[in-house]
């Protein structure tokens, strides 16, 4: 591992307070980067902020709700005040929500589709034009959800499957310009989304046993480190891609 590969970067992360997010807020300051951390949860972020800080890297933090269009561009042009630029957008603020498809009411969809699906679209939209001119990149959070149907978790899977495609189309689009983009989608991760998971009540018992994974779980610290990767110039030729971090969950 390089110590420096984001010397000199401004990243932005989302859901930087607890799990995935908050790893890779610490990764990329460990290896140099200044940080805008965000999260709708305004208390463990501050923790997330005082550890970084204690790493010696610059950081802000902006306690917001992603799916507010006004939000996300207020946040990007936080960073971009703050630091002068943007180079790494790390959309990873989202949940996870298990129902029968038909106890689904439709403002749950709508906020599952608003938190997971339109956040990724708010940001990236706002931030293209500050990303061009760095040559910057983006990485979103889908999931093998967004690979592979799952019994109970329409709802999470029709969210994440639109991230994988709007991450493809986005790199496609500005793959010339010299923005990347792409998608990473774990398995079962070892963060507070697992194990506040809870299973609706009178599940296939068969259907379910399709969706445990061959290996345990991993540790936000192993996503972080493929998300760190694809985010630096060791990547240069990766864009579009939709990384399987999941134990093989999603070879088949
Ligand atoms: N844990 C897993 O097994 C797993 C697997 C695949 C994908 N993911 C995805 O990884 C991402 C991070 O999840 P995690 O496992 O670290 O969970 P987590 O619950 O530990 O962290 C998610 C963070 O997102 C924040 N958040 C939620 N809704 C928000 C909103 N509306 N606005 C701003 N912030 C909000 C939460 O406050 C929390 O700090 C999510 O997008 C999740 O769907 C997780």
């Amino acid at each position: 591992m390089s110590a420096s590969r984001f010397e000199g970067k401004v990243a932005l992360v989302s859901g930087a307070a607890s799990g995935i997010g908050r790893s890779t807020a610490l990764r990329l300051a460990q290896e140099g980067a200044s940080l805008l951390i965000s999260d709708i949860n305004s208390e463990a972020l501050a923790a997330t902020e005082a550890e970084i800080k204690a790493l010696g890297a610059a950081v802000v933090a902006f306690a917001f709700d992603v799916a507010d269009p006004e939000q996300c561009r207020a946040a990007i042009a936080k960073a971009v005040a703050e630091f002068g630029k943007l180079d790494v957008l790390c959309n990873i603020a989202g949940f996870a929500k298990a129902k029968h498809l038909t106890d689904i009411s439709d403002l749950e969809w709508q906020t599952m589709m608003n938190v997971n699906l339109s956040s990724v679209f708010y940001m990236s939209k706002a931030a293209i034009p500050h990303l061009l001119e760095t040559k910057g990149c983006i990485v979103n959070m889908a999931s093998s959800a967004g690979l592979e149907g799952q019994v109970y978790n329409s709802m999470y899977c029709a969210s994440k499957a639109g991230v994988v495609m709007l991450t493809k189309s986005m790199a496609i689009e500005f793959a010339k310009k010299g923005v990347r983009v792409n998608s990473v989608c774990p398995g079962a991760v070892s963060t507070p989304l697992t194990s506040n998971f809870e299973l609706p009540e009178n599940c296939d018992m068969d259907l379910l046993s399709k969706l445990f994974p061959l290996m345990d779980a991993a540790q936000p610290e192993e996503i972080a480190a493929a998300v760190a990767y694809l985010c630096s110039s060791e990547a240069r030729f990766i864009t579009g891609a939709a990384l399987p971090i999941d134990g093989g969950q999603t070879a088949g």
